[in-house]
């Protein structure tokens, strides 16, 4: 059945911003998960340790997080996916992190430049080392449902990726449909093929218009915590075809309508979204937004 409450793990700011052309600046970043904060929502993803060439966007993690004010009963993980990311997380303070790992072997090496196999050899330590620090660990997987360059993308390989980042000890697993190309049938099917729902979080980007339905697929499954980014902001630069996440207005409104608990402001989301986009210079693709912006 579908659960009570749900955990919104917001990812525009990082997600979200990783993908934009222009680089916004720390000062607006700041705002905006303070503002995202003020809407009600506990998690959010402030940025990523990665390698300041590859994903420019993000190369102010270290100023970001020295700038943050961190509220109460807010988690702002950050993704990290090597010992020298790990390394500049805990300079820059963070208490939770995620590893993103592939499903495929095409994104493993595009996106992080190692095989399939090797990704695990990388983030093995990590997992280890930030666990051993009293860090918080998620794990992601990519490309579960399609890659642009393999195609379709069978559940066991999938189910078999992911078991190994829970085994690591990951505390939690995002499935992503990072292109946005899943349904809900395959959505049942890679779900299914995990022990339990309580250790997954579902990660759609909407490019194909099915985000909600596979979130509502998930959700009857027993999946308790989505991703998604405010305004569907959103995309992956290492990932031809992937555009913006689930949009939180689109999921809130969805969640609203099933009775199901998520502790966010709508009005403070859809404000939030609005000045984003002015700062971006174009309107937020959100259905939602669109249709609640004054
Ligand atoms: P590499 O080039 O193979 O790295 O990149 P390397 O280990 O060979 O090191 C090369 C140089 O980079 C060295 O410096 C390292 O110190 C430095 P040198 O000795 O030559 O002077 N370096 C770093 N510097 C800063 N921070 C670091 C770091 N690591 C190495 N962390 C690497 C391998 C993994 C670093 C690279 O491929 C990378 O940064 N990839 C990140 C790509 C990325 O961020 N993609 C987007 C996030 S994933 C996503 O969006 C999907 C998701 O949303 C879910 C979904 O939708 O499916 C999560
Ligand atoms: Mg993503």
């Amino acid at each position: 059945g579908l659960p009570e409450r749900v955990t919104i793990w917001e990812v525009g700011a990082r997600d979200g911003l990783q993908n934009e052309k222009a680089v916004v600046p720390v000062e607006v970043k700041l705002e905006f998960l303070d503002r995202l904060a003020g809407a009600g929502l506990s998690v959010l993803e402030a940025t990523s340790f990665v390698h300041p060439k590859w994903v420019p966007q993000l190369a102010d993690a270290e100023q970001l997080l020295a700038g943050l004010e961190r509220r109460e009963g807010v988690s702002y993980p950050v993704l990290v996916p090597n010992a020298r990311g790990l390394d500049r997380a805990l300079a820059a303070g963070v208490s939770s992190i995620a590893i993103f790992a592939s499903a495929t072997e095409t994104f493993a090496k595009r996106n992080l430049n190692s095989s399939l196999d090797e990704q695990f050899g990388m983030f093995e330590p990590v997992v280890e080392r930030a666990l051993a620090e009293g860090l918080q660990v998620r794990g992601y997987l990519s490309m579960c449902f399609g890659d642009p360059w393999e195609g379709p993308v069978p559940a066991e390989q999938v189910v078999a990726a992911g078991r190994r980042l829970l085994d690591m000890g990951c505390f939690q697993l995002s499935l992503g449909d990072t292109i946005g190309v899943a349904t809900p049938g395959q959505v049942e099917r890679v779900v299914g093929g995990f022990a339990s729902p309580d250790q997954l979080a579902v990660h759609f980007h909407d490019t194909y218009g099915q985000a909600l339905s596979n979130t509502l697929a998930a959700l009857r499954l027993g999946v308790s915590t989505v991703d998604s980014s405010a305004g569907g902001l959103g995309g992956c630069p290492y990932a031809e075809s992937a555009t913006g996440n689930l949009a939180t207005e689109d999921l809130v409104w969805l969640l609203d309508g099933l009775g199901i608990e998520h502790g966010a402001d709508l009005d403070a989301l859809v404000r939030t979204s609005t000045w984003m986009a002015e700062q971006l210079g174009r309107p937020s693709p959100s259905r939602v937004v669109k249709a609640l912006a004054g």
